[in-house]
């Protein structure tokens, strides 16, 4: 069987997995093997969460695919399909079926698997389903993250999860960075211990036998509170580096996965990439989802303005030609806004299927 794609043709090998909304085939294409994703006719809304994975991997995958995450090759409507590169090589769990990793193992394999996080994140989007059968590893502690079969955008309403994997909050609908910093803790404690979860993990759970400074981190992103784990990729990252995360603390922005100190700014501009249409008079440059210009080009000054007033932090529209959002249960439209510990972003606001989801979020914490 061939299918035909936008970048080309597919010859269907054999078929590799089966899950529960879709069939995993091996395929050749001119240019090598490639993994073709597809969804399964009999089960309902299979096909709309491919459709949903093909467009976050294809945005994920641009402009440059990230060396931790699968990258996207073509998508064949009329199939349809999800045409991605195809890893060689064993998954995590086949790794480590039979043998625990050293400290300094695990970390390597987390850091990686924290750096396609940071992609996803920076983007808006969390993976949720951080787990040993989607991450497969092409080379010894080089961890490649698969199946965005349950990737959502943050603030978004999550359908799926794996019990014992998948964050408490998760598994009830919320998605957030934080759902992601919990799998990453059961991922460190998995491949230190062996231990693989069918039901939520608790601080409490991690044994005494696991070293000081990983089982901090552990604990920390186990916490069953969604505000008490790192509430970024970074955080987490310089927590296992064994650098201490206090300068991360305190009024921040998390913007296109980096933290921005508020502490001592009285006003901060933030505004479009200057690549994609920006008037390069921002403190905070960002980019849009997929690094692509989808925001519609607005006057040039700026866009959203942080100033302190009186103790708090307030959001201020500056003119971005698509609005000022914020999540609060639901995303609503601010001119000028007072922030709160936990606040999601966005400049402008994409409407798909009924549903709104955030172009460019940001992340506001106060402590
Ligand atoms: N790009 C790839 N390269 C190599 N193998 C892959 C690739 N994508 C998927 N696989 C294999 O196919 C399996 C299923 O793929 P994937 O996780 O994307 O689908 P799924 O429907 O979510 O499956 P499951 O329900 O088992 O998680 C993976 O666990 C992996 O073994
Ligand atoms: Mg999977």
């Amino acid at each position: 069987m061939i299918l035909k794609g936008r970048r080309g043709k597919y010859q269907i090998v054999k078929k590799i997995a089966e899950g529960g909304f879709s069939k995993v085939y091996l395929a050749k294409s001119r240019d090598g093997m490639v993994v073709v994703k597809t969804p399964k006719s009999e089960v309902p809304l299979s096909f709309e969460i491919i459709r949903e994975e093909a467009s976050i991997l294809k945005a994920i995958s641009t402009p440059k695919p990230h060396e931790n995450i699968v990258a996207f090759i073509d998508w064949v409507p009329s199939y349809p399909a999800l045409v991605q590169e195809y890893v060689p090589g064993p998954q995590l769990d086949k790794v480590y079926a039979r043998r625990r990793a050293r400290k300094e193992e695990a970390i390597r394999i987390v850091l990686g698997v924290l750096s396609a996080l940071n992609r996803m994140h920076s983007l808006g989007v969390v993976h949720g389903d951080v787990k040993p059968n989607n991450i497969m590893m092409p080379k010894p502690l080089v961890p490649v993250l698969i199946d965005m079969g349950s990737a959502k955008r943050a603030g978004s309403e999550s359908l799926a999860g794996t019990p014992g994997w998948s964050s408490p909050e998760f598994m009830e609908g919320q998605v957030s960075v934080e759902a992601d910093i919990y799998s990453v803790g059961v991922l460190l404690l998995y491949l230190l211990s062996g231990i693989d979860p069918v039901e939520p993990l608790t601080p409490e759970d991690v044994p005494s036998t696991i070293p000081d400074q990983v089982s901090e981190v552990i604990r920390r992103a186990l916490n069953p509170n969604p505000w008490k784990r790192f509430h970024s990729v970074k955080e987490m990252e310089m927590a296992l580096m064994g650098l201490k995360i206090p300068r991360q603390e305190g009024p921040r922005l998390i913007a296109g996965g980096r933290v921005i100190l508020l502490e001592g700014r009285d006003r901060l501009i933030i505004a479009r990439s200057r690549t994609q249409g920006g008037t390069g008079r921002a403190d905070v440059e960002l980019y849009e989802f997929g690094g692509k210009r989808l925001i519609p080009r607005g006057p040039p000054y700026e866009w959203i303005e942080v100033v302190k007033v009186g103790g708090e932090y307030w959001i201020s529209d500056k003119g971005s030609p698509a609005g000022v959002w914020i999540f609060r249960g639901e995303w609503k439209r601010v001119v000028d806004y007072p922030l709160r510990h936990g606040d999601l972003v966005s400049i402008g606001i994409r409407r798909r299927a009924g549903r709104l989801y955030p172009y460019a979020p940001l992340r506001y914490l106060s402590y």
